[in-house]
């Protein structure tokens, strides 16, 4: 048994690094839906359909636990998923929650009534379909009173990632954090909300400013699924070889994964 990490594509893969740091004796399967990326231009039951399909398949492995490391998926699939697909026995948890909980400054899994925080101007950075959504909001709202969300969609940037063409990820980085701040001129956070933006986190930290605080998702979803697994010991993978998955060409899918990580990662056909 080992934990599944889906994404849509290589984005998830900034967040399986950070677990496979935090938690070095838990396997994880990764799957990249990468033939079928991006997801953050599809409608709802599109999502829903592909992101079931591929948790299917992580389920085929072994993983009675899988983590949505997309934020795509875990807006418009995840809360139909959970009420109405997902059978006895197996879990899908998703990345908003632990982000939210960190901007709130709540301990993991308080589900305490909605409280005033100090973070009063949100700027959340998301795929189109996220945005559309307003799932984060949705979440913000069940954990934080009196919090202002600037959302901005930011087309183009995961097709540019995964299409390894950073420098064109960084000008629409800069041009969507423009944009964003003729709406909110002073945010006093922003989300990083779509898991390939850690990839650019350089480029958002400069377009944004000294001044803004910003939050991804990698480091906050390995500390909550450690205390996640120390509450459910049965969901923790036993023993075995971490193993990645794609839709896509396991090959160019493979030279892409190595050089945003810096360390050589083979796929195989999923
Ligand atoms: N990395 C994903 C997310 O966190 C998916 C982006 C996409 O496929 O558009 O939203």
């Amino acid at each position: 048994m080992a934990v599944g990490v889906f994404d849509s594509g290589l984005g998830g893969l900034t967040v399986l690094s950070a677990l496979e740091k935090r938690l070095p004796d838990v396997p994880f399967v990764y799957f990249g839906d990468n033939a079928n990326t991006p997801y953050g231009v599809r409608d709802a039951d599109d999502i829903f359909a592909l992101t079931c399909t591929g948790v299917e398949r992580l389920w085929d492995e072994g993983c009675d636990l899988v983590i949505l490391a997309c934020n795509t998926a875990s807006a418009a699939a995840l809360r139909r998923m959970q009420e109405s697909w997902v059978p006895e026995g197996k879990r899908v948890l998703g990345v908003f929650v632990p982000l939210i909980e960190a901007l709130t400054e709540r301990q993991w899994g308080d589900n305490s009534p909605p409280r005033e925080v100090a973070i009063k101007h949100v700027a959340l950075f998301a795929t189109p379909a996220t945005v559309q959504s307003r799932a984060f909001q949705r979440e913000l709202a069940f954990r934080a009173i009196g919090v202002d969300v600037e959302a901005q969609p930011c087309g183009g940037v995961v097709d540019a990632i995964e299409e390894g063409d950073m420098i064109l990820a960084e000008a629409l980085v800069h041009s969507h954090v423009a944009a964003l701040k003729r709406r909110m001129p002073r945010p006093d956070a922003a989300v990083l909300g779509c898991t390939h933006y850690p990839l650019m986190e350089e480029a958002f930290r400069a377009a944004l400013g000294p001044e803004v605080a910003v939050y991804s998702q990698p480091d906050l979803v390995a500390a909550s699924l450690e205390d996640y697994l120390m509450r459910h010991p049965d969901m923790r993978g036993a023993d075995g070889e971490n193993a990645y998955l794609t839709t896509g060409d396991p090959v160019a899918v493979g030279h892409k994964a190595t050089w945003f990580l810096r360390r050589k990662i083979d796929f195989r056909p999923a």
